[in-house]
């Protein structure tokens, strides 16, 4: 049943892997791994709570920036969920979608996420996950390609999106206390409902997506109106 006024596209920053590891006495590693579980369960939780699309900031334009050893460890993460997961979201009719510039990922990640992204393509909900994401560089990306139409205007730039296909982002959800956008759907947040919670990434689950969800049920969107 479908739930009364619940999002319809919910993204999240998923923040707080490190943290969780550290107060665990654990590799940062472990950390990025329970957040590959916190992935598998959220993707679950948004078919439960019936969501068109669920938007996940897996990886930065920033996120380069990180420890040789760390970025191989979310290159090795990502390439083992593709392969435990697949089957699953065929069988679930989930899309995958990908936001950002995937294409400089290692060649073999990059075959795997096209495959998926073929093998996938009839789903019926939406999982975009955003790789080697900016939302400033996707703005540059879509306004240029605007100015090569001949128009630069909010739709001709909106249409150049990556996530151009994708509904309008109802719900922006950052975990682990932080409270910033970090170059993250900058354009797409701007009548969004956002909501930081005080919980480690590692640690969410469908529960905190319910009630995020039910937050967001409850307030009142205006759009500028009164
Ligand atoms: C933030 O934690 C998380 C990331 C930079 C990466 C997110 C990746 C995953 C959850 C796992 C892989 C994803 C998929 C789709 C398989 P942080 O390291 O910035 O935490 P900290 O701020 O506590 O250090």
């Amino acid at each position: 049943m479908a739930e009364k006024n619940y999002p319809r596209h919910v993204a999240i920053i998923m923040d707080g892997n490190g943290r969780w590891a550290k107060r665990k006495h654990l590799p940062r590693a472990m950390g990025h791994r329970q957040g590959g579980e916190a992935v598998r369960r959220a993707v679950q939780a948004a078919e439960t709570l019936e969501l068109e699309c669920l938007t996940l900031y897996a990886f930065s334009s920033e996120n380069w920036k990180r420890e040789e050893s760390e970025i191989s460890d979310l290159m090795g993460l990502m390439r083992r969920f593709i392969e435990a997961n697949l089957k699953d979201m065929i069988e679930r009719g989930v899309r995958l979608k990908l936001i950002g510039d995937y294409k400089a990922f290692a060649p073999d990640i990059v075959t795997k996420l096209e495959d998926a992204l073929e093998r996938t393509k009839d789903g019926t909900r939406t999982l975009a996950v955003a790789l080697n994401y900016g939302s400033q560089q996707e703005l540059a990306r879509a306004a240029g390609l605007a100015a090569l139409e001949g128009e630069v205007t909010p739709e001709t730039i909106e249409k150049h999106l990556y996530t151009a296909d994708l509904p309008p982002l109802d719900l922006l959800i950052r975990t682990s206390g932080e409270v910033r956008l970090s170059n993250f759907l900058l354009w797409q947040a701007a009548y969004a409902e956002m909501l930081f919670v005080d919980v480690l990434w590692p640690d969410f689950g469908e529960d905190h997506l319910r009630e995020a969800c039910e937050e967001f049920a409850r307030r009142e969107r205006r759009y500028g109106g009164r």
